[in-house]
């Protein structure tokens, strides 16, 4: 797929980093303005307002939630529609005569939303086109868009402008709440969990200087980040249930299955298995330290991008957004719960959208050391 042979690759997502590098300085500037206020952060917005930047300066090298635009504004509340609508359960996939009549009207809606989407797509690669011709002088951003519009162009396969937005979409819905819900949960574990905290933030501070910006390229010297991540996505998937559908008729484990069932794999109970992980529903990034265990999909244990061909395509540009916000979020400040609130008072209960995400949406105040 076109996604993991010339968009998610190390070059490519090396060569906009400076972009997704700017955008978390404006998070910073944020949370800043929060911390001389002494104001709480309602996190989950602020990181999707973010992660939604970092992707549209990955694809489209422009923010697309620019406050000052009408345009952005419309991008993000479709995409937010669809979002909504894809994670509502829809009777027509259990019961095969509702889904001609489509009683919750989720197709109805979902249609309008994706006629709207591809509206605004439809102008961004007018634009590019344009940019892109020999009449123009602009400088090539060498982006996703540009990669799909260079498929395109070599006409060696069928790849059409349906074929274009259909993937640009994708990324979009797929890539946005799954990322800033995992920035969530981990930023809520930080707040529930102090000595992990602690652990962070002196590790950060060992190996960047205090007032320089983290870097994608510091995460490689951060082990103990990268195994909060792991932690957070072992407790938290933000996609609980991955599917699969069989081929042929196949036994599993003493079920027989036929040919053309969808199963279900449940990502989360993997998680939680207590065959597989000790002390299962504490929160102890330590497990992975010196552990080779990794969610690159080869270890069943933790699959929370799937594995096989239909892994998730984004994962490492997933990877660096995930890190470097976390890393730039305990950087820059410390942190405290609102109104005298105690980590045990915390409610780590979830909720079911497209994503799982926390019930009771996460608020904190960003102090400085000192
Ligand atoms: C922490 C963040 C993320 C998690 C946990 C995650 C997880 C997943 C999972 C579990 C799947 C299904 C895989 C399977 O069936 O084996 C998936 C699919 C997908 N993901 Fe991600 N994802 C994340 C971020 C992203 C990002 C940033 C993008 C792109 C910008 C993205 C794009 C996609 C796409 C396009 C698919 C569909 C692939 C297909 O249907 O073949 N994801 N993701």
């Amino acid at each position: 797929m076109i996604c993991n042979t010339q968009m998610f690759t190390t070059t490519r997502l090396a060569a906009n980093q400076s972009l997704r590098r700017y955008k978390v300085q404006d998070l910073i500037i944020h949370m800043h303005e929060h911390c001389l206020a002494g104001r709480p952060v309602h996190i989950g917005q602020a990181i999707f307002a973010t992660i939604f930047n970092l992707i549209s300066n990955t694809i489209f090298s422009i923010d697309l939630v620019d406050p000052d635009s009408d345009s952005a504004q419309e991008f993000k509340d479709v995409v937010w529609e669809i979002m909504k609508e894809s994670g509502r359960t829809n009777l027509g996939d259990y019961f095969s005569v509702l889904r001609l009549i489509d009683i919750q009207g989720i197709r109805r809606r979902t249609t309008g939303c994706y006629k709207k989407l591809y509206r605004i797509f439809d102008e961004m690669i007018a634009q590019r086109t344009l940019s892109r011709s020999t009449l123009s002088d602009s400088p090539r951003r060498n982006d996703f868009l540009d990669v799909l519009l260079d498929q395109k162009d070599k006409n060696d396969f069928e790849f059409s402008y349906d074929n274009i937005k259909a993937v640009l979409a994708d990324l979009f819905i797929a890539g946005s709440e799954t990322s800033s819900t995992t920035v969530e949960w981990a930023m809520a574990e930080f707040l529930r969990n102090p000595d992990c905290m602690a652990k962070a933030r002196m590790e950060l501070t060992e190996t960047i200087s205090s007032g320089q910006q983290v870097e994608e390229s510091d995460i490689d010297c951060l082990p103990y980040l990268q195994a909060i991540v792991k932690e957070t996505l072992r407790l938290h998937p933000p996609i609980p249930f991955i599917f699969r559908k069989t081929i042929m008729d196949v036994e599993i484990s003493g079920f027989a299955i036929p040919k053309n069932t969808c199963v279900p794999v449940n990502v989360w109970a993997i998680g939680r298995d207590p065959d597989v992980w000790a002390d299962l529903l504490s929160f102890l990034p330590q497990r992975f330290l010196g552990s080779d265990i990794d969610f690159k999909g080869q270890d069943f244990e933790l699959i929370s991008f799937g594995s096989g061909r239909r892994i998730c395509p984004g994962l490492p540009l997933a990877f660096r957004m995930v890190h470097l916000m976390l890393a730039s979020l305990l950087h820059s400040f410390d942190w405290k719960l609102p109104n005298g609130m105690m980590p045990y008072d915390m409610d780590m209960s979830s909720k079911f959208g497209l994503t799982l995400q926390l019930a009771a949406p996460l608020c904190a105040i960003p102090m400085l050391d000192g």
